[in-house]
């Protein structure tokens, strides 16, 4: 067996050597691969450098050209050098010079030693040669030719610029590992901090999106800035009532079922519910990744799918739907951009978020109907014990919810309104029902009686949490613009706005509603004191909004029975 390191004949070599001087600094390009590292010794000696594996002993590199230098009894030494862990001279046969550097300690290779041949004296004659050429295996003429010109390295030189090259190449390699450590360490934390942030939004938005829709809709939004995605997109499967087996998806009418995508979706609706349903069983609670390394497979039947992260949104005992991103934004003819665990985590996060708001949007409305349902038999109760204003709660809710629409005030403000409006006289059950309907005018006396009901409506209310918001409209919803009113005598704004907007919707119907001891008061007549006590009795820009939207509030007067139960949606907060 033969080994050889070719050694360059360089036909153009200056005619004079030179003394070598060691250089100050290596110059080491920032990559440490293995040519990197022969470079970089290259540039340091101003000479190429060969590389041999001294486990197999392979020539694995080589700059030589020419000239063949045998190494191969050499092996066994070149092997206790890389044992060693430190350069050497291996064989010095004046005017000759052969140093090996073990580079195990680069991390480019366990067994890899670099090996450069070098003059080490002035070359007088070519008998001086003839020496060398013979124990180096060289052809004397191509090995004079070779070495005129060459800078001069005198072994004990040598020696220590290779050490000190070696421990240079060390640390770069140390810095250059440490560097890739805080780059990675930094990508993961913008991994972490897009989460985060994502999250966050979306954890926010859970309580002010006004629909499941718009929750749904935005956490796409979201996750399509996040994630590199063609397309993002939920599948939703029908609402069920009660515990689902996985089985059962199997036999779900995919028409049913509801996509939504973000982006531009590479298939079919149809074709992208079906493939949810092939993955199986196990891809209902588990995620699904899927690179090219699968779907380039024969067996792969979505060709226009190149990249898929699929993950469950979790709806308490049965999935509710799935979380997707497909095709990788740097996936093209060109690249190869896949989808890993950070897309997974990240759709996972957002899947369980998702799902437990699903879950408890079920609780959250099971209990907003027991709560209606109360509320409503409170109202009944109310109006029952007042026979001759029936209904006036009711339409006291509905009026204000229409004022305060017309006065710009938002869907919490309009349910809050809604709700004080079933429950402002509520007070009246702690009132003789002989005072309430009595047929004629009331005595001084006895409306005093009556004045206490919005104080007595707050004491009934006061210790229900869900209805704190409601406590300033049940008990102001008497008080005057000009403070003549009851029970506090709050003059203009000091009465909270919304009970000042009950207070125009709790007027109008007591006018036009028919009453024990008169008719009901024709529109023109309403209309009259109603401009009078503009400023006066009611806050002028309620009565403004009042004449803007008669007719919309007269229409919902005339609805004969108004008992409807409650449409509205009312929040429980
Ligand atoms: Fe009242
Ligand atoms: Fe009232």
């Amino acid at each position: 067996m033969s080994l050889s390191l070719e050694i360059a004949a360089t036909a153009d070599s200056a005619t004079t050597n030179k003394t070598a001087n060691p250089p100050e600094g290596l110059g080491i390009a920032s990559g440490q691969g293995v040519q990197a590292t022969l470079a970089a010794l290259t540039q340091a000696f101003g000479e190429p450098f060969a590389l041999v594996d001294v486990e197999s002993g392979d020539l694995v590199y080589s700059d030589y050209e020419g000239l063949s230098c045998d190494f191969y009894d050499r092996m066994e030494l070149l092997a206790e050098v890389s044992r060693r862990g430190t350069p050497e001279i291996v064989e010095e046969v004046a005017p000759l010079t052969m140093l090996a550097i073990p580079l195990h300690g680069l991390g480019v290779g366990a067994n890899l030693v670099a090996i450069g041949v070098f003059v080490n004296q002035q070359i007088s004659s070519e008998e001086e040669m003839s020496a060398a050429a013979r124990a180096f295996g060289i052809d004397v003429g191509r090995a004079l030719r070779w070495a005129t010109g060459k800078t001069l390295w005198p072994s004990a030189v040598l020696q220590r610029m290779a050490e000190t090259a070696l421990e240079n190449l060390t640390q770069r390699q140390q810095l250059h590992r440490l560097e890739s450590e805080v780059a990675e360490a930094n990508a993961h934390t913008d991994d972490i901090y897009a989460e985060l942030d994502l999250l966050h939004r979306l954890t926010g938005q859970l309580h002010l999106s006004e629909s499941e829709q718009e929750l749904w809709r935005n956490a796409l939004s979201w996750l399509a800035g996040t994630i590199p995605a063609q397309c993002l997109g939920i599948v939703l499967r029908r609402a069920t009532e009660g515990e689902v087996a996985d089985s059962e998806v199997a036999e779900d009418n995919l028409a049913d079922w509801e996509v939504l995508t973000e982006g531009e979706c590479p298939v079919e609706r149809d074709e992208l519910c079906e493939l949810i349903r092939r993955f199986g069983p196990t891809s209902l609670r588990q995620p699904v990744l899927l690179n090219r390394a699968e779907t380039t497979l024969p067996t792969w039947h979505c060709p226009t799918i190149r990249e898929l992260v699929c993950v469950p949104i979790e709806g308490g005992k049965q999935p509710r739907g799935w979380l997707l991103a497909l095709n990788h934004r740097g996936s093209d003819q060109a690249s190869f951009g896949e989808f890993g665990s950070v897309e997974i985590q990240l759709l996972s996060s957002v899947g369980t978020i998702l799902g437990i708001h699903n879950s408890n949007l079920g609780l959250y409305q099971e209990q907003s109907q027991l709560f209606a349902s109360s509320v409503q038999a409170l109202t009944s109760a109310i109006d029952a014990k007042d026979r001759y204003t029936s209904g006036h709660s009711n339409r006291v809710a509905y009026f204000s919810v229409s004022l305060a629409e017309r006065l710009g005030l938002g869907k919490a403000d309009r349910d809050t309104i809604y709700l004080a409006g079933l429950l402002h006289d509520i007070g009246k059950i702690g009132i003789d029902d002989q005072l309430l309907n009595k047929p004629g005018q009331l005595t001084p006396e006895e409306y005093e009686q009556i004045k206490l009901h919005p104080q007595l409506g707050y004491e009934i209310l006061k210790g229900v949490r869900q209805l704190d918001k409601v406590l300033p409209m049940v008990l102001h919803h008497h008080e005057a613009w000009d403070g003549s009113g009851y029970p506090h005598g709050l003059e203009a704004t000091e009465t909270p706005r919304m009970a000042r907007i009950m207070a125009v919707a709790d007027a109008f119907d007591a006018m036009s509603s028919d009453r024990p001891y008169r008719k009901g008061m024709p529109d023109e007549k309403i209309d009259a004191i109603f401009r009078a006590g503009a400023g006066s009795q009611w806050d002028p820009e309620v009565v403004d909004a009042f004449f803007e939207i008669r007719d919309e509030i007269r229409r919902i007067a005339e609805v004969s029975s108004c008992q409807a139960s409650l449409e509205c949606e009312i929040a429980v907060s």
